[in-house]
């Protein structure tokens, strides 16, 4: 498509969003909504993209971080309409022809657009539309008798029963020559409710002496993004083309697992109910993960199994590992392949290694667990002074018994056992055991007299009352 340029209007105030963040930098399923109309556009691999924005610096560092300089930016100050913002990106357009199109429907995609350009190769002016099923809020388009399209009409100017009760609304989407569109542009005038140049408007000034055709596309790709509501209701959406999308690429997705755009699934994973896959989360093939774990900018290798409502972010996850139920991996925990974290497992900027196990009750902060070690439930890395944070090591195959605290910096060696409740507080070499918990001491039948005292109590209790 190099004869065309995309302009994509996203300068508007955004108001009902009640929001001080610019709308098209609201994410839905882990984007910023703008990323999706300019995406869509690039996929047709069209000559230019240009952006029309309010200025707002934020914009414009989200855009060059997406797409570099494959997308310029105009800004259109102050916001007069969408009129208007058509006219400024217009300016910068050197290209036979131009899609114009919104950046708060994120659900266009490549496909419609390139139909919609298809289509205005045979008219004046071709634009998109859809039936919807709530057509409230949306311009509607307004026919002849005949189905010649004559103008689009915004809700709010609509002035008949039967002007509201027409269920085609405009999408949003329009191609034309760019001489054509900026000609029709050129004589928009401010004569509407809200006293701003409506693009709709150029729709009868071509219809009056040209030919405009309105495709109907699917009432999905229209859903425009206003408040949060229609946030919600976009998002919800993509999701669904989400699991649709991994489900024919191997993947199964079961129930409502809601992955973001930005996640990518290896064949052969199996994905359950509730599960929230969010960032730059990658997942290998044949991954379990299952009910309510929530990943985020995780990376999984291959078979890994994720049992339940585990949390983890930005960390990895080596071959095979099994994690869970209700484990939690913060930022920078990597967890090699064959190791095993169980329940309540907290880690922190720690590795643990081949093969290695904390299976119950356990944190481990800062700390480089040895291949094959064992961490017994209850083990605390003690890695905070209240000043400053220190290091663990638990050599290869070490053994710690339960309930110990291994108090930071601290090296526990290869092989070496800590008795299980010992606050471990100096190194502990290679193949030692290190054992510091009070001792216990037996008194012989004292068990069978403290019962028999507690027994007779009660009963003297009992004949006080009655
Ligand atoms: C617009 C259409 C409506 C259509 C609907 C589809 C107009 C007048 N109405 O209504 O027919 O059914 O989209 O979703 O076009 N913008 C600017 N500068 C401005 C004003 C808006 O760049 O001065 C941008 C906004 O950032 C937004 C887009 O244009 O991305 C559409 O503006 P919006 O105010 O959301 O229009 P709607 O009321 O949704
Ligand atoms: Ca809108």
């Amino acid at each position: 498509m190099k004869d065309v340029t995309a302009v994509v209007l996203a300068a508007g105030l955004g108001t009902r969003m009640k929001s001080a963040l610019p709308k098209v930098l609201h994410r839905i399923a882990g984007r910023p909504l703008i990323e999706f109309p300019v995406r869509a556009a690039l996929e047709l691999d069209v000559a230019a993209v240009v952006v029309v924005t309010s200025g707002h610096p934020d914009i414009e560092a989200s855009l060059t971080q997406a797409f570099g300089p494959k997308v310029v930016t105009v800004v259109q100050d102050p916001p007069r309409g969408t009129g208007d913002a058509a006219r400024v990106g217009l300016a910068r357009v050197s290209t036979e022809r131009t899609l114009v199109f919104y950046g708060d429907t994120p659900l266009v995609t490549a496909r419609e657009l390139e139909q919609l350009l298809a289509e205005s190769r045979n008219a004046d002016l071709a634009l998109l539309s859809a039936l919807a099923p709530d057509p409230a809020g949306y311009g509607r388009v307004l026919r002849a008798p005949d189905g010649r399209v004559l103008e689009i009409r915004e809700q709010r100017d609509l002035q008949t029963d039967a002007e509201r009760a027409v269920r085609e609304v405009n999408a949003g989407m329009y191609a034309a020559t760019t001489s054509v569109l900026s000609q029709a542009v050129a004589q928009l005038q401010p004569m509407n409710a809200q006293g701003e140049l409506y693009l709709t408007d150029v729709v009868a000034t071509v219809a009056a002496r040209g030919r405009v055709v309105a495709l109907v596309g699917s009432a999905d790709s229209l859903v425009g993004v206003n408040d949060r509501a229609q946030l919600r209701e976009a998002e919800e959406l993509l999701f669904e083309r989400i699991r649709g999308r991994l489900g024919r690429e191997g993947v199964l997705v079961r129930g409502d697992a809601r992955i973001d755009d930005t996640v990518s699934v290896a064949p052969g994973a199996e994905l359950e109910a509730g599960v929230r896959l969010r960032g730059t989360t990658r997942i290998g093939p044949d991954c379990r993960i299952d009910v309510g774990s929530v990943l985020t900018d995780v990376t999984l290798g291959a078979g890994v199994n994720v049992k339940p409502y585990s949390v983890m972010s930005a960390s990895s996850v080596g071959d095979r590992a099994e994690i869970g139920p209700f484990s939690h991996l913060r930022p920078d925990s990597e967890i090699e392949a064959e190791a095993h974290l169980g329940n309540f497992v907290e880690t922190k900027k720690t590795r643990v290694r081949r093969g290695a196990k904390a299976n119950h009750l356990a944190y481990l902060g800062d700390a480089d667990i040895g291949e094959r070690a064992n961490v017994g439930a209850g083990t605390i890395v003690c890695n905070y002074d209240g000043f400053q944070k220190h290091r663990t090591v638990v050599g290869a195959e070490a053994f710690i018994g339960s309930d110990s605290q291994l108090v930071a910096p601290v090296t526990v060696g290869k092989g070496a056992f800590v008795a299980s409740g010992t606050t471990v507080t100096e190194d502990v070499p290679d193949g030692a055991l290190a054992i510091g918990r009070a001792r216990q001491e037996n008194k012989p039948g004292k068990g069978a007299e403290l019962k028999a005292r507690f027994a007779e109590a009660a009963r003297q209790a009992k004949q006080k009352k009655g």
